[in-house]
């Protein structure tokens, strides 16, 4: 729900800008009061009369426009409001947003901003693949934007395909009630997950992997953003779409995921519920291995980087709480409190993963989970529960951990 929330629109010129007259319908629906800019470009595509209908307002269209400076101006535009959007964000206003340029009322307004923005970005997949655009979306995430999209799908254009189609409105509004979930219990708060599996490069088309599904991961990922924290979730190839509100960083293998994490601190909690691969090839082949009848080819491994035991053992920088998993198939309690102790970390969530566990599916891939909390102070065994459950006790678990340890300091 919206009620009360402030939020300025800014729509960019593309074809996809029809979709944001629905958007601004679908957030006034939840309670939200929508301010609209448009670029000259977007009047190309839908008209201000349209859009104003719609809001119940006047649009704003010019940097230079006496009337509205004198009531309103750009500077107000972005600080009256509680979250800018941007949509459909198209590779130009991209730009202009990654270098400071402010040559219209759009831009300004995004220059003077100090609020959260999120960008859903629309335009034809080249556009979004060029390394102009890469190099400007990577400084954006920096930045602190949000994005939501592109999507893979049919273009406006016909025969093109491909990630360029900006997310659908209802996407957009679960991402902007996320974001706005201040208040929530961990709002002020970055939250930093991993998922996943690993996948560690054996030759150009072969890897060693394993059966993690990112479930638990992502649910983590998803409740902490629903209770109001920033959360950067580092992925490995999973079959998952990223939570509404999210900042994914996708990674394949475990030393990508260590660097990616290490780039994402500080965060205040950071949560490894990644299934990293153990071991990597000791070397990856330049060429495909070739059967040639003979000896088998020797798999030589080396031991991959422990991210949890190292982000643990941080002297400075340490993020405030650390959280690992342990997945055993007996003792789990026991063998969980070594972990703990050896990778340095503060809390262990412990399930088994054995088949005689006793959760129809398995746990890895499946939706439910059993597991034991483990802390300095000792163990709790939790009841079954869905993994988005699991995910919601653990969050509220931190939220109220973080509150305690602010108390005693
Ligand atoms: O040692 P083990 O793999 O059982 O530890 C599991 C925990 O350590 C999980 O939290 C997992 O994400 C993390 N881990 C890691 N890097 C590794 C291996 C495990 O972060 N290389």
């Amino acid at each position: 729900m919206l009620e009360d929330k402030r939020l300025l629109l800014i729509i960019g010129g593309g074809i996809a800008a029809y979709k944001s007259l629905d958007l601004i319908r679908r957030l006034k629906e939840r309670g939200a009061s929508v301010r609209v800019v448009m670029t000259s470009a977007a009047q190309h595509f839908i008209t201000p009369l349209a859009a104003g209908a719609l809001s119940h307002d006047r649009v704003f269209t010019e940097l230079f426009d006496r009337e509205a400076e004198q009531d309103i101006g750009h500077i107000r535009l972005s600080r009256e409001a509680d979250l800018l959007i941007v949509a459909p964000a198209t590779a130009d206003l991209m730009a202009k947003m990654a270098h400071g340029l402010a040559d219209d009322l759009a831009s300004a307004v995004l220059l003077a901003n100090t609020r959260p923005v999120l960008l859903a970005p629309a335009m034809n997949p080249a556009m979004w693949a060029n390394v102009a655009t890469r190099r400007n979306a990577a400084q954006l995430a920096a930045d602190g934007v949000r994005f939501v999209g592109p999507n893979a799908g049919a273009m406006a254009e016909r025969g093109e395909d491909g990630a360029g189609r900006m997310a659908e409105p209802l996407e957009i509004v679960a991402t902007v009630e996320a974001m706005l979930a201040a208040g929530g219990p961990l709002s002020g708060r970055h939250v930093l997950v991993t998922s996943g599996p690993t996948h560690e490069p054996i030759d150009p088309v072969r890897y060693i992997a394993n059966r993690s599904s990112g479930k638990q991961g992502h649910a983590i990922a998803a409740a902490a953003a629903r209770a109001g924290a920033r959360v950067t979730l580092v992925s490995g190839p999973v079959n998952l779409p990223a939570p509404p509100g999210v900042t994914l960083r996708p990674v394949e293998s475990a030393r990508d995921m260590l660097a990616a994490v290490e780039t994402a601190l500080p965060a205040d909690v950071a949560i490894f519920a990644a299934a990293v691969a153990d071991w990597r090839a000791a070397s990856e082949a330049p060429e495909k291995m070739k059967k040639d009848g003979g000896a088998l080819p020797p798999l030589a491994l080396t031991e991959n980087p422990d991210i949890l035991a190292t982000i643990a053992h941080r002297t400075s920088g340490r993020p405030r709480l650390v959280i690992g998993f342990a997945a055993e198939t007996q003792n789990v309690v026991a063998y969980a409190q070594a972990k703990r102790a050896r990778k340095g970390c503060d809390w262990i969530v412990a399930n088994d993963v054995s088949a005689h566990s006793g959760i129809p599916g398995g746990v890895m891939g499946g939706d439910t989970n059993e597991v034991h909390l483990i802390t300095a102070e000792g163990s709790e065994a939790w009841p079954r529960a869905s993994k988005a459950e699991v995910a919601a006790r653990l969050i509220a678990r931190i939220a109220a951990a973080l509150g305690e340890r602010e108390s005693e300091s």
